[in-house]
C-alpha cells in the first residue's frame, strides 16, 4: 500500500514487465544463496530461457536452517490437525529441522544422491512434509503422488520418474473408511517396469500393513536408529536450475505430464508471494486446506509458509462431516490462523450443510483476515455467500500446476484492488496475460479468446516437462508463438481484470481436482463390451463438475446395460482412483456426431446441464440428440 492508501500494484506490475531482470534480482535478495546467480535470466538456455543461471542454493536451508539460525527455533513451524485421526501435532522449526536431517541421512544411506528421484505416496501426515524437505535437503527430486490415485496411475508415474526410493504409509483416512495404501503400492510396483531399490513405509496406528522383506523398511525403526546414532544430513548445494520436484498433472491423454519445478525460481516466486499476494507476515499462522498431492499443497502447505518463517497448518479432514460444517472455523479459531486458502467447492459443501452460517458464529474468528479461493472458477454466488458470512475479503486467484504460483490474483500485501465477482483480478508481476484469437492476435476488451502468457514466464513457472522438452514445446509453446498456452479460455475487461471461464482442452475440474476426460475415455474403451464412448463434465452443485460417460455397446452384446455401466464405474475407480468421482455411466444407442465423425460433446454437455442449445448445422443425424435427451432422463 502507498502512503496515499492506494495499491502499489500498478507500479509494481509495470516495473516487473519493463525490467524483469531488475525486478527478479531484487526479489532474489530475500533468499539465502550459496552462490548468487551469475545471470538473472538467460534467454539462450532451456526451452524459453532460464532464471537465476549460475546460482547455487538449497531449498531446505531456506525453509528451515535459516529460521533456526535466525531466532525462530522455538516457533511452531507445522501444526498437523487431523479430525480423522483425532490428533493435533505441533513441530517447532528446530524439531522439524531435526526430523528432516535424520530422514535425509536415512535416504542417503539408501544411496539417494543429488538428482535422484524419490516418490512419495503419502496421506496428509507430518512425515510427508518431513519427506519433501528431506529430499530438498539432499538434492533429490521428489514426486508426490496424490493418495486418491489408483495403482495404475502410481505405476505410470514410477515408470516416468524412475525413483530410487519410494516413501509411503500403511493407510490414509477418509470419512468412514481406512484407505489401505500398501496393496496399491505393491500393485503399482508390480505393474511398473522401473523398480525402486527400497520403500520406506510409515505404519500408522489406524492400520498396520505387511512389509515385503528385502524391499520395505519400517519408517519408525529407521528414524529411531538415525536419531540414536545422531545422524544428520547436511544441505547439499544444487544449481538454481536443478529440479526441486516433479509433479504429475492431467494432460490430454492418459499419460500424465511431469511438471518440473526448479529450485531457484520457485524459491524466489513463492517467497515473494507470501507477503505481497497473501499479506502474511513471518511468524503468523497460515492455513492452506489443500493436499500435498496437489501443487497448491506443495507451494502453500509446505514451501511458501516455511520459506517465509510462518506457521503452516496441515489439515487431514474435510470441510463437512469431520465432524460437521464448522470444521474449518474450528481450525481457524483454535490455531489463530490469519488467512486461509481453499477451493470454492469446499464452500459450496459448507453452505449446503449450514446455509445460515450458524457454525461460523460459534467460533472466535477475530484474528482471521482473508480468505483465498483457487483451483476452479469461483462462482459469484459462492463468493458472495462467503463474504456475507465471514465479513473479510474473499479473494479468488487463478493458477495452474504448471505455473506453481498465482497467474492472476488480488495482491493483499501490495494493497487490494476492488473485487469484481467472477474475476480473479489482475496478472501478478512477471505475467503478461493476453487474450488471443486463433491467429495469436490479441483481441479487444470483453472478447472471449484463448488466455496466454507472454514468454518468458516469471520465475517459479515450469521450465519444461520431465524428460520431455518436445512434448512441452508442442503442448504449450507451439500453437501461439511467443506465448505459453494456458488452455484456459476467457477475457479481460477494460480495467485489465482477467475472467477465466473454462478449459479449451479435455480437462475437467471435479471438486477442485484436475482430471482428463480423454484419460477416462481410454479406460472406458478398454472394456470388452464398449464399442465407442465419450466422457464429459456435467454440472454438479457441490463439485462444480462431475464426469459422465456415454457408452455405445458392441453389436451382439446381450448383457444388461445397467450391469455393464456398474462394471465401467468400478473400472474407472480401479484404474484411475476414487478421486475421479466417476459415478455416471449411461448407455446410448449412438453418439451424436458431425458429418465428419466428430462427437458433438459441447451439445451433449448443454443437454445434460439443462442449458439451452441449438441444433448444430453439421450434425449427421439430429435424432441422436433426442436419444441422448431420453437416456439422460432421471440420470443427471
Ligand atoms: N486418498 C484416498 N481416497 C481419497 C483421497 C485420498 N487422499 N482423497 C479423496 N479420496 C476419495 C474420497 O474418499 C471419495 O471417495 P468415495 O467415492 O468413496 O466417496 C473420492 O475420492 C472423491 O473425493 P473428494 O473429491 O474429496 O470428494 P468428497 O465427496 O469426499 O468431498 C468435497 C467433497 C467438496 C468436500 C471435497 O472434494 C473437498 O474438500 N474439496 C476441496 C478440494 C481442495 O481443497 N482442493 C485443493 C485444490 S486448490
Ligand atoms: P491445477 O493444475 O490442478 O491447479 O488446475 C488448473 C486449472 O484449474 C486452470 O487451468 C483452470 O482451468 C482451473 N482454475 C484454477 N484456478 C482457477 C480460478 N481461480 N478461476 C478459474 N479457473 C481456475
Amino acid at each position: 500500500m502507498n502512503a496515499d492508501g492506494k495499491s502499489r500494484y500498478h507500479e509494481v506490475h509495470a516495473r516487473s514487465l519493463a525490467d524483469p531482470e531488475g525486478f527478479w534480482a531484487e526479489a532474489a535478495k530475500e533468499i539465502d544463496w550459496i552462490e548468487p546467480p551469475k545471470t538473472i535470466f538467460d534467454p539462450s538456455q532451456g526451452t524459453y530461457g532460464r532464471w537465476y543461471v549460475g546460482g547455487v542454493v538449497n531449498t531446505c536451508h531456506n525453509a528451515l536452517d535459516r529460521h533456526v539460525e535466525g531466532g525462530r527455533a522455538d516457533q511452531v513451524a507445522l501444526i498437523h490437525d487431523s479430525p480423522l485421526a483425532g490428533s493435533v501435532t505441533r513441530l517447532t522449526y528446530a524439531e522439524l529441522l531435526h526430523e528432516v536431517q535424520a530422514l535425509g541421512a536415512i535416504m542417503q544411506d539408501f544411496g539417494v544422491a543429488k538428482g535422484d528421484r524419490v516418490i512419495l505416496y503419502m496421506p496428509m501426515v507430518p512425515e510427508a512434509v518431513v519427506a519433501m524437505l528431506a529430499c530438498a535437503r539432499v538434492g533429490a527430486v521428489h514426486s508426490v503422488v496424490f493418495g486418491g490415485f489408483a495403482a495404475k496411475e502410481l505405476a505410470t508415474r514410477i515408470d516416468d520418474a524412475q525413483p530410487k526410493l519410494i516413501l509411503s504409509a500403511s493407510c490414509g483416512i477418509e470419512p468412514g473408511r481406512i484407505v489401505q495404501y500398501k496393496p496399491l503400492l505393491d500393485e503399482a510396483i508390480r505393474l511398473a517396469g522401473s523398480k525402486p531399490k527400497a520403500c520406506i513405509v510409515l505404519q500408522r496406528p489406524q492400520l498396520t500393513c505387511d512389509m515385503t522383506p528385502g524391499r520395505d523398511y519400517d519408517w519408525a525403526s529407521l528414524r529411531r536408529k538415525a536419531m540414536n546414532d545422531g545422524k544428520k544430513a547436511a544441505c547439499v548445494p544444487v544449481a538454481a536450475t536443478d529440479p526441486l520436484y516433479i509433479l504429475y498433472t492431467s494432460g490430454t491423454t492418459g499419460i500424465p505430464k511431469g511438471v518440473v519445478r526448479d529450485n531457484g525460481g520457485h524459491l524466489v516466486a513463492v517467497k515473494w508471494s507470501m507477503f505481497n499476494l497473501y499479506g502474511v507476515k513471518p511468524g503468523e499462522v497460515w492455513w492452506c486446506g489443500s493436499d500435498i498431492g496437489w501443487v497448491v499443497g506443495h507451494s502453500y502447505i509446505v514451501y511458501g509458509p516455511l520459506l517465509h518463517g510462518a506457521t503452516t497448518i496441515m489439515y487431514e479432514g474435510k470441510p463437512v462431516g469431520t465432524p460437521d460444517a464448522g470444521a474449518f472455523w474450528r481450525v481457524i479459531a483454535e490455531h489463530k490462523a490469519i488467512a486461509f486458502f481453499t477451493a470454492p467447492t469446499a464452500f459450496r459443501a459448507i453452505r449446503k450443510d449450514d446455509p445460515e452460517g450458524k457454525f461460523i458464529r460459534q467460533y472466535d474468528l477475530s484474528k482471521f483476515r482473508t480468505l483465498f479461493l483457487a483451483g476452479e472458477r469461483a462462482d459469484p454466488p459462492t463468493v458472495e455467500w462467503a463474504e456475507q458470512q465471514l465479513k473479510v475479503p474473499v479473494i479468488d486467484h487463478w493458477w495452474q500446476t504448471e505455473t506453481g504460483w498465482c497467474i492472476a490474483g488480488n495482491p493483499v500485501g501490495l494493497g487490494m484492488l476492488p473485487v469484481k465477482h467472477g474475476s480473479p483480478t489482475v496478472p501478478m508481476p512477471g505475467y503478461q496475460v493476453d487474450v488471443v484469437d486463433e491467429a495469436a492476435k490479441p483481441v479487444g476488451p470483453n472478447t472471449m479468446g484463448s488466455i496466454v502468457i507472454k514468454l518468458p514466464m516469471p520465475p517459479g513457472c515450469l521450465p519444461t516437462l520431465w524428460n520431455q522438452d518436445d512434448r512441452f514445446r508442442e503442448a504449450y509453446l507451439s500453437e501461439f508463438p511467443g506465448y505459453y498456452k494456458t488452455s484456459d479460455a476467457g477475457y479481460k475487461d477494460e480495467d485489465g481484470y482477467v475472467f477465466v471461464m473454462g478449459r479449451t482442452d479435455d480437462i475437467i475440474n471435479v471438486a477442485g481436482h484436475r482430471l482428463s476426460t480423454g484419460g477416462m475415455e481410454e479406460i472406458l474403451a478398454s472394456h470388452p463390451d464398449v464399442a465407442e464412448c465419450a466422457v464429459l463434465g456435467v454440472k454438479d452443485a457441490i463439485k462444480g463438475e462431475v464426469p459422465c460417460g456415454f457408452l455405445v455397446l458392441k453389436t451382439g452384446v446381450k448383457r444388461a446395460p445397467a450391469e455393464i455401466e456398474k462394471e465401467i464405474i468400478a473400472l474407472v475407480r480401479d484404474k484411475l482412483g476414487p478421486v475421479a468421482a466417476f459415478k455416471l455411466a449411461i448407455t446410448v444407442g449412438r453418439l451424436p456426431k458431425t458429418r465428419s465423425g466428430k462427437i458433438l460433446r459441447g451439445t451433449i454437455k448443454k443437454i445434460a446441464d439443462g442449458d439451452s442449445w441449438t441444433m448444430p448445422a453439421t450434425i449427421e443425424d439430429p435424432k441422436t440428440l433426442d436419444e441422448i435427451g431420453e437416456a439422460l432422463k432421471g440420470r443427471v
